[in-house]
């Protein structure tokens, strides 16, 4: 079976490697349409060998499309997703328009794929922060039961797009040659910008009434949703990082019954999507460098907490464009094509 395809936000960051994506993965798809903002209607773009022309994203483009993946922005999906969802297409959201709506399933296809049995036409595709840390957490979970979770992030500039990587070049190539100007990074629509190059910014997104960041709140929310896990005891800080590709986690958790380190070794190694990396005696650790472009979630430095027995730490990375967003996206696609739960 052939499917018709639309990317919303095709000249993005996201939007661009979910274009890749699809190609690499042989996606069942009959056509590609390449969606974006005015601004880019008329040029063209490569997929696959196939040139493609750029058109505006409007509620008649989706006529006909089976897939829209969105990745231009929360406003966009407000906006469009019902419209195209209302045109026959499963829309798949990578923003976080839809992922706290109880109506809509907020999927990791490795941690909650039952979820996708209910949909109104819009699948969540969750936070990339979120997606990283539930595709470990989920197996240990199921071993021994999960008590709490204490996140701190080390995410990468792409996450904010194409034009925070631009930022972080461009100061870096600067850097102890002259003030930088930033504009975009931590949040752009807020009033102060500081540089990245050379820093660490402890703002993602903005901040909300009890302190914690809405980045923070997304990563505390979405991992208790998927894992319909509603009472887990769980905090996050999230930290921008000058790195391009690759979202780092420090995760310290507690499960209900003990697990020895061959065991939580081993769950690990079984886990679907997850890698092992973890030979300190060989110097042997995931790194966000190593993990752009690669498909899984690396796990390592773990490590038995030295009071408590329940306690778990360890170090999670993950490419934040393709696990924490494109290739969970087009996995989830994939999926409900498995379960036969989208007909072409
Ligand atoms: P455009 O390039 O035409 O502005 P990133 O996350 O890398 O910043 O990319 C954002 C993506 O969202 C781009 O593809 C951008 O298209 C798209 N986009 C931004 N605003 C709109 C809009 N109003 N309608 C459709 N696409 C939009």
């Amino acid at each position: 079976e052939q499917y018709q395809v639309a990317i919303v936000g095709a000249t993005g960051a996201v939007g661009q490697k979910i274009a890749e994506k699809l190609v690499e993965r042989n996606f069942p798809y009959s056509h590609i349409k390449l969606l974006a903002s005015s601004r880019s209607a008329g040029q063209t773009a490569k997929v696959g060998g196939h040139t493609y022309t750029i058109e505006e994203a409007k509620p008649e483009a989706f006529d006909g499309v089976d897939f829209a993946f969105f990745s231009a922005g929360g406003d966009v999906s407000r906006k469009l997703a019902k419209e195209a969802a209302a045109r026959g297409a499963v829309v798949i959201d990578n923003t976080s328009a839809f992922r706290m709506d109880p109506d809509t399933p907020l999927v990791v296809p490795e941690v909650n794929p039952q979820a996708l049995h209910e949909h109104n036409g819009i699948i969540a595709n969750p936070n990339c922060s979120t997606i990283q840390m539930v595709c470990v957490l989920e197996p240990l979970r199921q071993k021994a039961g999960l008590k709490k979770v204490i996140v701190s992030t080390y995410q990468a500039v792409s996450g904010s797009g194409a034009a925070a990587i631009d930022e972080l070049t461009k100061e870096s190539h600067a850097l102890g040659l002259s003030e930088p100007s930033p504009q975009v990074l931590p949040v752009k629509s807020q009033p102060k910008h500081y540089p990245i190059a050379g820093n660490l910014l402890p703002q993602i997104d903005v901040f909300e009434e009890n302190g914690f960041t809405f980045e923070e709140m997304k990563m505390m929310n979405e991992t208790k949703k998927i894992m319909s896990l509603p009472d887990l005891s769980i905090a996050a800080t999230c930290v921008r990082v000058p790195v391009v590709t690759g979202h780092s986690e420090s995760v310290y958790l507690e499960t209900e019954q003990e697990l020895s380190l061959q065991e939580i070794r081993d769950v690990l190694t079984a886990a679907e999507g997850v890698v092992l990396q973890d030979d300190p005696t060989a110097q042997v650790y995931p790194m966000p460098l190593y993990a752009t472009d690669e498909d899984p979630v690396f796990v390592g430095r773990i490590r038995k907490d030295p009071v408590e027995k329940t306690g778990i730490h360890l170090w999670i990375v993950a490419d934040n464009l393709l696990k924490g967003a494109a290739l969970n996206s087009i996995q989830i696609a994939e999926k409900m094509i498995a379960q036969k739960e989208v007909s072409s």
